[in-house]
């Protein structure tokens, strides 16, 4: 037998009604803010990530599904959805567009090898959304609103934002040269992975979860020391906007996500529920990123969003015993006796069909009996029973699944009946 890939999973037809009412509902709630769907390839040229997301970062170093192609290019299956953004704002010329700043939404898998754990996949589907050519604390805070307005639209209550200012690239530089003169003396102690980011990216290293406990990690600079004038007004406006919109947040100077690009706003939303016994607490992570658009050469514009992924989202609505209201209808099924009234039900169903009414018959020869189990299973709104008699006299009993009650009516109008 051959088995699912590790880290990847089969989407069942009950969980999969689950996928559609998200994605639907997702897809409302953009419309709300303005936001359009921009779809980009599933794969990419490997360098737009190893440029875009960054060399040291885990997601490049270590968790890329990249391979040559037939025409000796390398090509990495996407492991995020901004840098494909950005990359298609910047081919598309989308700094021209009448309408600023451009606000678009994505919604598919993406690939990451990581290690196998609840609510982590090598294969998941992230909802993502970015709003690019505007550098407005407003705009930061209509993201960070919208994240929060995504989880409770679906009943989520135990949900906890936590936000931190990256600065400005001139703050960010200086930060993490403070961080390297800080480590550089203890660095011996840390993990091979903390040793090698020393240089290259030192931020990762206050996030890191092999040595979260050490001292110097514990008392390591704080960013929010190092942000200039231009980088603290900028995040206290974006948290006074959130304080106007009734937001409640808390700030982490430690949190500085896993991607190079974040500048200035940086957030994550979390599992805030004290019986929740699962490691992964984020539910949907994101942040500004001020340099990306130049650094893929692209123009000077700036840019603001975050992702989710709906296997995480699903696993905070089981977490909360939250049932979403999936579209269960079904409202007729033929039962049918004798060969002459199945192919009859064959020509009704056609008709029923194509007039919009969710119908079907039994195909496996069952007994009445079994045939109405079928139909409740189905949870069918009716069931007819067609038989000799019922094609003779042209009438058959319309039995209301909820009341109980039946109507007897013409077996040539059930068509007509429905359309009312
Ligand atoms: P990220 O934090 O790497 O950010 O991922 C965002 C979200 O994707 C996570 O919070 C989580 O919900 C989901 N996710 C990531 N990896 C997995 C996995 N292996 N299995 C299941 N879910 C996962 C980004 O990807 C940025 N592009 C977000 C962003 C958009 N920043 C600005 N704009």
């Amino acid at each position: 037998m051959i088995n699912i890939p590790r880290g990847t999973q089969d989407i069942l037809p009950t969980e999969s009604k689950k996928w559609r009412y998200i994605e639907r509902r997702l897809e409302e709630l953009m419309t709300l803010y303005n936001y359009e769907e921009l779809r980009t390839p599933i794969f990419e040229s490997t360098e737009l990530f190893a440029r875009g997301v960054g060399d040291s970062t885990d997601v490049v170093q270590k968790e890329m599904y990249t391979f040559k192609d037939k025409g000796d290019r390398s090509i990495t299956l996407r492991p995020e959805g901004t840098a494909a953004v950005v990359r298609s704002y910047i081919e598309n010329k989308m700094q021209g567009y009448a309408n600023q700043p451009i606000k678009l939404y994505y919604l598919g898998p993406m690939f990451r090898y990581e290690r196998k754990q609840k609510g982590r996949y090598r294969q998941f589907t992230q909802f993502g959304v970015e709003a690019i050519g505007a550098e407005n604390p407003s705009i930061d805070a209509e993201i960070l609103a919208m994240a929060v307005h995504i989880y409770e639209s679906f009943g989520l209550q135990h949900l906890k934002l936590v936000i931190n200012s990256i600065g400005d690239i001139e703050s960010r530089k200086e930060y993490n040269d403070a961080l390297v003169k800080h480590f550089e003396p203890v660095i011996g102690d840390f993990c091979s992975d903390c040793q090698s980011r020393l240089h290259t990216n030192p931020m990762r290293i206050l996030d890191c979860k092999v040595d979260k406990d050490k001292e110097a990690v514990k008392n390591a600079p704080r960013i929010t020391e190092y942000l200039n004038e231009a980088s603290t007004k900028y995040y206290n406006e974006v948290k006074q906007h959130l304080d106007r919109l009734g937001i409640r947040y808390e700030e982490d100077p430690n949190l500085v996500r896993g991607l190079d690009y974040y500048t200035h706003t940086a957030f994550e939303l979390m599992i805030d529920n004290p019986n929740y016994d699962g490691a992964i607490t984020t539910l949907c992570g994101g942040g500004r990123y001020n340099g990306l658009l130049e650094l893929l050469d692209g123009p000077n514009q700036t840019g603001i969003g975050f992702a989710l992924s709906i296997e995480r989202l699903l696993l905070a609505l089981e977490e909360e015993n939250i049932e979403l209201d999936v579209d269960n209808d079904f409202d007729l099924f033929i039962v049918t006796m004798g060969k002459e009234a199945d192919d009859y039900a064959v020509k009704l169903l056609n008709d029923l069909r194509k007039q919009g009414v969710k119908a079907d018959k039994d195909y496996m020869d069952r007994k009445i009996k079994g045939q109405m189990k079928q139909a409740d299973r189905l949870n069918a709104d009716y069931t007819i029973v067609i038989g000799d008699q019922e094609l003779e006299n042209n009438q058959v009993a319309i039995k209301d699944m909820t009341t109980g009650e039946s109507e007897s009516i013409q077996l040539d109008s059930v068509g007509a009946y429905f359309n009312k």
